[in-house]
């Protein structure tokens, strides 16, 4: 419930100008909040922008109040989310009762029993995947980093969520339509104030990526609707399910989930992996010591699910890349009822900024906060009674709208990683700097080009 505010004072948030606010917004976002959230301390901040005045909310205490404490006054609706309605329809991506009733038919499937279940499937389809890399260092080709992460991110959630029921070539349709319409959002995020019924630009693209998502994913949805077997994958179990009534879910429904999950499930993953050989190109300590693990662990590869235990420092890489670069990097939610967070006073119908990547940098909290340093998240320093909030790292969330694919990146990312470094050794071929895109999920803005080479292990598995 929000505060009662009535007994005590409360202030207005801190105001940012307009002219210091927007040229820093529209020059680079996600940098922008990050020395708002600074120069703040921490506090919260109201970002004037003329008609539209969100608060950055960027403390791990208020970050707490508002995803999980109180997270029913501040719900995923209001301007920042009806433009991703269009996309996402009404699906576990919105809030409310369909966002419930959505959530609830999907969690069975993101397990960790059930994902232990289809490990073994990940890495294989991981395996064949990376084995066409081949090609590529035969012919001296460079890598587009963006593009293939998520393709093979994508090749695998069509396994995995889908039962391959979207082919090769539907799946590189749709990566491109995922992607243009991620980048056509821009404009109505800046202006989200601005009615639909006014154009603003890249609308077009944004609803002909749309259109290209529906050609693809409908069809798909209406052979499953007659044919629904009884595989375990989620199209399969969305055509199955069943409400208390005994009412059958509507072709539009499953549509929806397909299209989110598939949303939140590619890009954020293929981002992260993305940004990681970014790093360990400028950290060539951290890219040996990597390296040795994967050697010792995996051999000449491909990594398999056992393996994932043993990958120890890998996963500290992750986690590491995570809070440098969480993909969601942008939360947006509205206040439902006047509150307060942390003595602020927040108006009713007003938009809030939650942002992991500002928070998660927030000197407070992290010593030498910009720079990539694994070790942070070792076991020893954890042992050693090293402790931080438990909102100073969210990149997966928090509250009833916590991520529900945490565990399957986990198992998902250490294999491509491991399976890529057993087999090649990777090169940054695109000279820096790399800045962000403004897009929905953090991405760089240029492309970055990997080249491969093979990694030289004997016949037995042995570096050479
Ligand atoms: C590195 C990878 C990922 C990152 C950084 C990430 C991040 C997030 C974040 C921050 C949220 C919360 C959104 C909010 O509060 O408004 C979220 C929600 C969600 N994520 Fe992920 N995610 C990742 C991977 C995945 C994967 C692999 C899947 C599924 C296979 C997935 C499925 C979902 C779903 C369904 C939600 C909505 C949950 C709800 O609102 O109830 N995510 N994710």
């Amino acid at each position: 419930m929000p505060t009662d505010t009535a007994a005590r004072s409360v202030r207005r948030a801190r105001p940012v100008p307009i002219h210091r606010a927007l040229p820093r917004l529209a020059r680079e976002a996600a940098g922008a909040l990050v020395k708002f959230a600074q120069e703040a301390d921490g506090e919260i901040v109201r970002l004037e922008l003329g008609p539209f005045r969100p608060y950055l909310v960027s403390h791990p205490d208020h970050v707490q109040q508002v995803m999980r404490l109180e997270w029913t006054n501040y719900q995923r609706v209001g301007m920042f989310w009806r433009p991703l309605e269009r996309l996402f329809g009404h699906s576990v991506m919105s809030d409310g009762a369909h966002w419930r009733d959505s959530r609830k038919i999907l969690q069975p499937l993101f397990t960790t029993r059930y994902i232990a279940a289809i490990a073994d499937e990940v890495a294989d389809r991981v395996a064949e995947r990376i084995e066409e890399w081949d090609e590529h260092v035969r012919a001296g080709r460079s890598i587009d980093a963006t593009a293939e992460m998520s393709g093979i991110l994508s090749f695998i959630v069509n396994r995995v969520l889908f039962g391959d029921k979207l082919d090769r070539k539907d799946g590189e349709r749709i990566i491109p339509a995922f992607d243009l319409a991620s980048h056509s959002l821009v404009y109505r995020f800046l202006m989200p104030f601005m009615p639909y019924s006014i154009r603003v630009p890249r609308d077009r693209a944004f609803l002909r990526a749309v259109k290209q998502i529906d050609d693809v994913v409908f069809p798909v949805v209406r052979k499953a609707m007659v044919d629904t077997g009884d595989s375990p994958d989620l199209i399969s179990m969305l055509c199955r399910f069943t409400d208390e009534k005994g009412d059958r879910l509507t072709e539009r429904q499953i549509r929806d989930a397909m299209v989110s999950v598939y949303a939140a499930a590619s890009e954020t993953s293929a981002m992260i992996i993305t940004w990681l050989w970014l790093l360990l190109d400028e950290h060539p300590e951290v890219a040996v010591r990597l390296q040795e693990e994967i050697d010792e662990v995996v051999g000449a590869g491909p990594a398999r699910p056992e393996h994932i235990p043993h990958l120890r420092y890998t996963r500290m890489v992750l986690i590491e890349t995570l809070r440098l670069y969480p993909s969601g990097w942008l939360l947006p939610r509205q206040v439902m009822e006047d509150a307060e967070i942390g003595g602020v006073r927040v108006k009713r119908g007003s938009t809030i900024f939650i942002c992991p990547y500002a928070t998660q940098r927030l000197e407070e909290f992290w010593e030498r906060p910009h720079e990539f340093d694994p070790e942070r998240f070792s076991p020893e320093r954890s042992a050693n009674g090293e402790r931080r909030h438990r909102y100073a790292y969210f990149p997966f969330g928090g509250g009833p709208h916590k991520c529900l694919g945490e565990h399957l990146f986990y198992v998902e990312a250490p294999l491509v990683v491991a399976s890529i470094l057993s087999r090649f050794r990777v090169a940054i071929r695109t000279p820096g700097p790399f800045t962000l895109a403004w897009a929905a999920s953090l991405r760089p803005k240029q492309k970055v080009e990997l080249g491969v080479s093979f990694a030289g292990h004997d016949r037995n598995g042995v570096l050479r």
